[in-house]
């Protein structure tokens, strides 16, 4: 049988990072006939600039992202919010996906956003604007698969999100939506 991949992109650099977490929560719970791959390698990509993106002599870290989405069947994208939206990180990741225009590697690939913050509203800002992005780029957004968790560094800071039954589940059905989006394109 074969695997469906997720390709995981988290929105925050940091070793200790709650969202980390939940991705690691992801692949944990990946249901049988499907993986989660978490992406390591957002931070070495340059900001998107026309100049460098130029074929044949793309930087190396781009093009594995770009390779690694194409590969991807689904992507999940796990983020805090950074001043009321998307952190750089993931929105250069997002640039550089969906380029060449109308070619990027985004382009109709099923598209999940969730993510933890410390805010009240767990992030919810970041989590609508990068499915804005990700839809002007071009990706097949599941909006049905949505989840802002609050309070990420109290609530996660003694139970990894895998050992949280609440958000375990959440989690679960999260990745059920998102291959269910895959499913739904093969019978269409
Ligand atoms: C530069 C910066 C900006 C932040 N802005 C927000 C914000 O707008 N809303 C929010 O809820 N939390 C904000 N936070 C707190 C993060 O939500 C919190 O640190 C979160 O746990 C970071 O995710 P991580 O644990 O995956 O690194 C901000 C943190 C940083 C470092």
């Amino acid at each position: 049988m074969t695997e469906n991949t997720v390709l995981a992109l988290v929105g925050s650099l940091r070793a200790g990072s709650t969202n980390g977490q939940l991705a690691e929560t992801a692949a944990h719970l990946a249901p049988s006939g499907s993986k989660v791959v978490i992406f390591d390698g957002l931070a070495d990509i340059p900001f998107y600039n026309d100049d460098i993106d130029l074929p044949g002599s793309v930087p190396a870290a781009a093009q594995r992202l770009r390779e690694a989405t194409q590969n991807a069947d689904a992507l999940l994208l796990l983020t805090p919010e950074h001043n009321g939206t998307i952190p750089a990180v993931l929105k250069n990741a997002i640039d550089w996906l969906s380029r060449p225009f109308g070619e990027g590697a985004l382009k109709g690939k099923p598209t999940a956003v969730i993510g933890t913050a410390y805010g009240q509203y767990g992030g919810v800002w970041a989590h609508d604007d990068a499915r804005k992005s990700l839809k002007i780029a071009g990706a097949d957004v599941v909006e049905e698969a949505k989840l802002s968790i609050p309070g990420s560094l109290v609530r996660f800071a003694e139970v990894h999100p895998k050992d949280d039954a609440e958000v375990s589940t959440q989690v679960s059905e999260i990745l059920e939506t998102l291959l269910g989006a895959l499913k739904d394109e093969v019978a269409a």
